[in-house]
């Protein structure tokens, strides 16, 4: 127990992450309107660079200017603090995505009832089966035609590899959709299609009682009784460690955008959903409740006023408190700071604060001091794991086009990849440097910013690659000699680490083949 437990123990920090469209902008703002954080409908300006694979890259950074406000949104509901971690939609900024997830203690997954599990649902679903965060998921969008509910929740555990838990339960769907069954709360939630909150609930212990039937028609009670039958037969008790183990997910349903089930989920969510949890140093791990200060950068966000080039880092606190105008650390300069103007998030506001706890994420205004991972104490040495790079999907060598803007160009490179915008790869063959990045978008906003920020122009060409893999052995002459032979394809990623640039599947398969003594992995930690 520490002085602050209290206060850490009621902040619930997560992210809502989903496909595109299913509904992850309506969810967060149907929480924020529970939570009194804003008044209306339509207050939430969605941070997802609109689908249509828009490469306008005006448009982008336009929302962008958006996206830093509701980046995070906090807000007390229910005695909690909820802190709410924005996630970019766009599939381009999926490593922004994945690095967001290493700062929340738990996850809420929506899904589209038509669509199912969908391509980048599965993906955000792998770093949290890595990391094992607690998931909780919404199937949305029940006022509409969808699958069928247990056929639903059979894909979900086939695809996101997860074992599920109803919580709660539809009845019927689409037009003929009548509310849920709160398992949970053993409650009927009756629905009434309408964008305002309000929903019938009615107490409901038994749904054998032939009550059920003043509610909803024959019909309908029969099938819910059978359905209910089925899944406790089927599935296993709910058991919180389990979730909170990141072994089983809890389900729900409901119509974000009719407000229904929203309150439900919530409710549910502040109970069961972890207070901040420990994090795991290299040194050691570090408790939140511990009294001393710490956290780290995940998130870089850069003003976008190309006049004054200055950012805000994202700050994760893991333990402590932080004060305003208090010494800390940097613990890779291995100096003390101090932040005069530290600055919170609360709904769509940022103002600055005078303290915040673990769980919390504060921004500090900064001009260059601080890259992704970057750990700040109140003295400790210590660094945070857990903040993995992938292997990219695209490349492409960068190139200076104007000699006179070299070293702005290098400048520029090396900060755009602080901020963790793309990945860095240095061919140890040739010196030539190589952009990676999950999408096609990454390479415009690199090219934008280095104009406008740094005044320096850079060109692209193409370099055919497959995959980028960190390399490692025990055997030290196996491993020089796969770096001999493999020359022309060695990089250095940013900090130094050895990486091998597989230019095809088939290329890849024959090296894991042909040096069994060389470990390849996907990702840059392992
Ligand atoms: P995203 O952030 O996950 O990308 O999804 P978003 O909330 O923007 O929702 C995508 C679309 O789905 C929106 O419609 C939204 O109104 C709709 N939607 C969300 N929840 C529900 C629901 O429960 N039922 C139904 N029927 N639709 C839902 P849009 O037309 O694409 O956008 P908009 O013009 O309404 O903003």
């Amino acid at each position: 127990m520490s002085q602050y437990s209290e206060e850490i123990e009621r902040r619930r920090t997560f992210a809502i992450i989903s496909h595109p469209d299913a509904g992850k902008t309506t969810l967060t703002e149907k929480l924020l309107l529970f939570g009194g954080a804003i008044h209306v409908a339509g207050a939430v300006k969605s941070n997802k660079i609109k689908k249509t694979a828009t490469s306008d890259w005006m448009e982008i950074e336009k929302q962008r200017g958006i996206s830093v406000a509701t980046s995070v949104m906090a807000f007390d509901y229910s005695g909690h603090k909820i802190n709410i971690l924005d996630t970019p939609g766009h599939q381009d900024f999926a490593e922004d995505t994945f690095r967001t997830l290493t700062a929340v203690d738990s996850v809420i997954i929506v899904i589209d009832t038509a669509k199912g599990v969908e391509a980048q649902t599965r993906k955000l679903m792998e770093v949290c089966r890595m990391r094992k965060t607690p998931v909780i998921v919404f199937v949305n969008k029940m006022d509409r035609d969808g699958k069928d509910p247990f056929d639903l929740l059979d894909e979900i555990e086939e695809e996101l590899h997860i074992n599920v838990r109803p919580l709660s339960w539809p009845i019927d769907m689409g037009q003929r959709f009548r509310g849920v069954y709160n398992i949970y709360e053993q409650k009927l939630n009756l629905y009434t299609p309408s964008k305002q909150y309000v929903t019938e609930n009615v107490e409901f212990k038994d749904i054998n009682s032939p009550e059920l039937e003043n509610y909803i028609d024959a019909g309908q009670a029969e099938k819910l009784r059978s359905d209910i039958e089925l899944i406790e037969g089927v599935y296993p008790e709910f058991d919180v460690d389990t979730y909170l183990k990141g072994d089983i997910a809890p389900v729900f349903f409901g119509s974000a955008l009719n407000n229904f089930g929203v309150k439900e989920l919530l409710d549910c969510f502040i109970n069961i959903a972890p207070s901040p949890r420990p994090v795991s140093a290299v040194e050691r791990v570090v408790d939140p409740e511990e009294d001393a200060f710490s956290g780290f950068v995940f998130k870089i966000h850069a003003n976008m006023d190309p006049n004054h080039r200055s950012c805000i880092a994202f700050v994760k606190i893991c333990s402590g408190r932080f004060e305003r105008n208090a010494n800390y650390k940097h613990v890779r300069f291995g100096k003390m700071m101090r932040f005069s103007s530290p600055t919170a998030f609360m709904a769509q506001k940022k103002e600055v604060v005078d303290e915040a706890f673990a769980g919390d994420i504060i921004g500090l205004p900064d001009t260059g001091n601080f890259k992704i991972g970057d750990t700040l104490t109140s003295g400790e040495e210590l660094h945070f794991k857990g903040l993995p790079s992938f292997s990219p999907e695209m490349f492409k060598y960068i190139e200076n086009a104007d000699p006179m803007k070299a070293k702005q160009l290098n400048k520029g490179i090396e900060q755009l990849m602080d901020e963790g915008v793309a990945q860095l790869f240095t061919n140890q063959f040739n010196g030539r440097k190589i952009i990676g990045t999950v999408g096609q978008l990454q390479f415009e906003v690199i090219q934008y910013r280095l104009l406008h920020e740094y005044g320096a122009q850079c060109k692209w060409e193409p370099i055919s690659l497959y995959k980028a893999c960190w390399i490692e052995s025990d055997n030290t002459a196996a491993l020089e000699n796969f770096k001999r032979r493999k020359a022309q394809y060695m990089a250095l990623d940013k900090e130094g680490r050895d990486v091998y640039l597989a230019d095809s599947g088939y290329v890849l398969m024959m090296a894991q083949q042909d040096f069994p003594d060389i470990k390849f992995h996907f990702t840059s930690e392992f």
